[in-house]
């Protein structure tokens, strides 16, 4: 089955991701299908935090993908294709340049639009199954200053019909998960250029310390590759390194 041929949609869910869940344990899920809500009463954002979508107004939708024999070790891969088609999607709406903040936010200058949370299930040194969860501001105008988050709406100063970013964006994963399993390569190459703030100098927390580094590309695992001032490189994961807020 194809990325958004069976899309099942519900009112309102704790979670799209929670939901997508239940369904994979109870093997009602085929490849491919979608958990759209109208409302989440507990959506999930990146490191435990909390994801508003607006309701109504914003998209949060789940994609469930059985990958082909992917190793553990490749699954960055993954998230790389979906920020690329979340990417993608914005910009079809968007005149500015869109670009994915790693590991893979997407923004459109300092302003997130778009965040991504994936949930794999592993066996062994596989991937079984991988929850792919969307959270897009479409229509929202009102954001806490701190977020620094925006939508297709305040960017375009166009009311955007839902449903046309919705399909939009599932013709862009099925588009990008056809790239990553026949040429995988070229989504490593789109995905390097598109990174925010590749080869610029930026402000970064590495080890609790703010530095200046400079980005660069990710390696296979997803670290993200940096020059340090005096030239020397060195690749860190999340758990070391991220960009400073400002
Ligand atoms: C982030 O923090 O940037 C990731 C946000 C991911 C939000 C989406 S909304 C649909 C899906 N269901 C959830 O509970 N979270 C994701």
């Amino acid at each position: 089955m194809n990325i958004g041929e069976n899309v099942i949609e519900l009112d309102v869910v704790e979670s799209t991701n929670k939901t997508a869940a239940e369904l994979l344990s109870l093997s009602k899920a085929m490849h491919g299908t979608v958990i759209l809500a109208n409302m989440q009463t507990q959506g999930r954002g990146q490191r435990g935090r909390v994801w508003h979508t607006g309701v109504g107004l914003d998209l949060a939708l789940s994609v469930i993908v059985l990958p082909p024999a992917l190793r553990v070790e490749e699954q960055f891969g993954l998230s790389k294709m979906v920020a690329l088609a979340v990417r993608d999607s914005v910009q079809a709406f968007v005149r500015q340049d869109v670009r994915i903040k790693w590991p893979n936010d997407i923004l459109v200058e300092r302003r997130k639009l778009a965040g991504i949370l994936i949930e794999c299930e592993l066996v062994a040194d596989r991937v079984r199954s991988a929850i792919i969860g969307i959270g897009l501001n479409v229509n929202s105008c009102d954001f806490e200053a701190q977020l620094v988050a925006s939508s297709l709406h305040l960017e375009s100063g166009l009311n955007v019909d839902r449903k046309a970013v919705l399909d939009i964006l599932l013709e862009a994963l099925r588009t990008r998960y056809s790239q990553w399993i026949g040429d995988p390569n070229g989504v490593d190459v789109d995905y390097t250029a598109a990174l925010w703030s590749k080869d610029r100098w930026a402000d970064m927390v590495l080890d609790g310390v703010v530095e200046n580094l400079r980005p660069i590309d990710v390696d296979r695992w997803g670290r993200l590759l940096v020059e340090h001032l005096g030239g020397r490189v060195a690749a860190y994961g999340l758990d070391r390194l991220r960009f400073a807020p400002r």
